[in-house]
């Protein structure tokens, strides 16, 4: 491995260059994905330095471009190319077994292709504009267009505070007006930020009472102006985020701890708990009792708005004298006043995430199966089921949120679960 380095400094030395490191042809077999690994360095070498005014700030940025193309395949750290090498780029070598978001973007791209043929009237130049919007939209999976290996591919989460508890640990996330806003969590039990490009940004905004993802939920609700509903979980306490001030909401009449948040018909509703199985919703004169959940004491499950109903899935069950305890694997539908079971899930879930699509539903497990499902629904029950992944840590109710699939993604940071 031989590469040429320069390191050139002008008079005042305010122009620090770098010359972009050489590898030696015929010997590595990654050549071309170890130049993209250093083209990615490299203009972040770039951005570095035009925002440095001075020649000792220039210089850290070119240690840091050192350091950074180091670890790429064929450059100090990973001389064999990929062969042994940790670097993430690697998993774009043989994307279709070794990256798991190239495989989960390309299955979405083929339903979406599926879908758009099977409504062709038996019209080839339809056809063709299907496989062309395929064509088109597998550009942003990731791995596909090597350029596209930039800066930004990852959120940055802010560094872990003084008692090493990291930022998201335990915090909830809600989409308000356009931008997804994070809240509580053990890092700071107060803490409203929001994501800015690939970033977190703190708001001055502190909620009124601690915010908990285990013990509480969320869900935000389209008013006037649309707000969060937050529940505490631990007391009877809510409070409404406006993305200005959070106010006091009434109690809910009964605690749902380690419960959720949804919307049904619009108004926030409150599912059952660790005891109770009573679900009550927010109208304008305060908490209305709908339908009991039939599994009783349900806790730690999740549930989805499907529109004209809500769903649940996971979570563990008790009974009265709160010593049977059990994970369920069921579906259950609230429809027309109605809870009937909707089908079952292939796995386990302890404080889990959902988000639904339409026509299927992705569920992730925060601490017992770590399990990724994708749920296939008919509008009335689950017709089939899959796992996709699997996660690779506890993460108390992952925040999920809908995102281009190359957006900031696939290279992730290590304590934020995205999927
Ligand atoms: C076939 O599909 C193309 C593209 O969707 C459309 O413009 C065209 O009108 C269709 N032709 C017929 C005969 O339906
Ligand atoms: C709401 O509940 C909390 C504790 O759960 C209690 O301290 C507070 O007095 C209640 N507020 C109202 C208005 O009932
Ligand atoms: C929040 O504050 C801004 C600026 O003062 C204002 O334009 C907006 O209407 C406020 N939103 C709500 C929901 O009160
Ligand atoms: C799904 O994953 C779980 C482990 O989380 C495993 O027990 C189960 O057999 C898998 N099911 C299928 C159909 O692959």
């Amino acid at each position: 491995m031989k590469r040429i380095f320069l390191l050139l400094f002008s008079a005042s030395e305010a122009n620090v260059q770098a010359i972009k490191p050489v590898q030696v042809a015929a010997e590595c077999p990654d050549q071309n994905i170890g130049q993209v690994c250093d083209g990615h360095c490299y203009a972040q070498f770039i951005a570095c330095k035009d925002a440095c005014s001075e020649s000792s700030c220039e210089r850290t940025c070119l240690i840091e471009y050192t350091g950074c193309y180091a670890d790429c395949p064929c450059y100090d750290n990973c001389p064999d190319g990929c062969t042994d090498c940790p670097h993430s780029i690697c998993t774009c070598k043989e994307p279709q077994t070794n990256n798991k978001f190239y495989q989960q973007c390309l299955d979405e791209r083929s339903d979406e292709l599926s879908a758009c043929l099977k409504i062709c009237a038996a019209n080839k130049s339809c056809f063709e504009k299907c496989f062309s919007v395929f064509i088109e939209e597998s550009d942003e999976c990731p791995c596909m267009d090597q350029s596209l290996f930039k800066d930004n591919r990852y959120y940055k989460i802010p560094p872990p505070n003084e008692n090493n508890i990291d930022y998201l640990w335990k915090s909830s996330s809600a989409l308000l007006n356009g931008r997804i806003y994070v809240f509580g969590g053990n890092y700071d039990g107060y803490k409203i930020a929001y994501i800015d490009g690939c970033e977190f940004v703190e708001t001055q905004i502190r909620l009124i009472n601690k915010f908990y993802a285990t013990g509480g939920s969320l869900v935000t609700v389209k008013e006037v102006h649309d707000e969060v509903v937050i529940c505490e979980g631990y007391t009877n306490k809510c409070e409404a985020f406006d993305g200005n001030i959070s106010r006091s909401l009434p109690n809910t009449s009964i605690q749902h701890k380690f419960a959720c948040l949804v919307l049904l018909d619009g108004q926030a509703t409150a599912v059952a708990g660790e005891d109770t199985s009573s679900v009550e919703t927010l109208a304008v004169s305060g908490w209305m009792n709908e339908p009991s959940h039939p599994a009783g004491k349900l806790s730690t499950h999740t549930c989805v708005s499907i529109g004209n109903g809500i769903i649940t899935a996971g979570g563990t069950t008790s009974n009265d004298n709160n010593d049977g305890i059990g994970f369920i694997r069921d579906v259950f539908l609230l429809q027309n006043n109605k809870w009937t079971t909707a089908g079952q899930l292939l796995n386990t879930y302890h404080y889990p995430s959902m988000i639904f699509t339409g026509s299927y539903f992705i569920i992730i497990d925060g601490r017992l199966s770590l399990a990724v499902e994708r749920a296939e629904w008919s509008g009335l029950t689950v017709t089939s089921s899959k796992n996709i992944s699997t996660q690779e840590t506890l993460c108390y109710r992952p925040i999920i949120f809908e995102s281009d699939p190359n957006r900031c993604a696939s290279f992730c940071s290590d304590n934020f679960c995205y999927v």
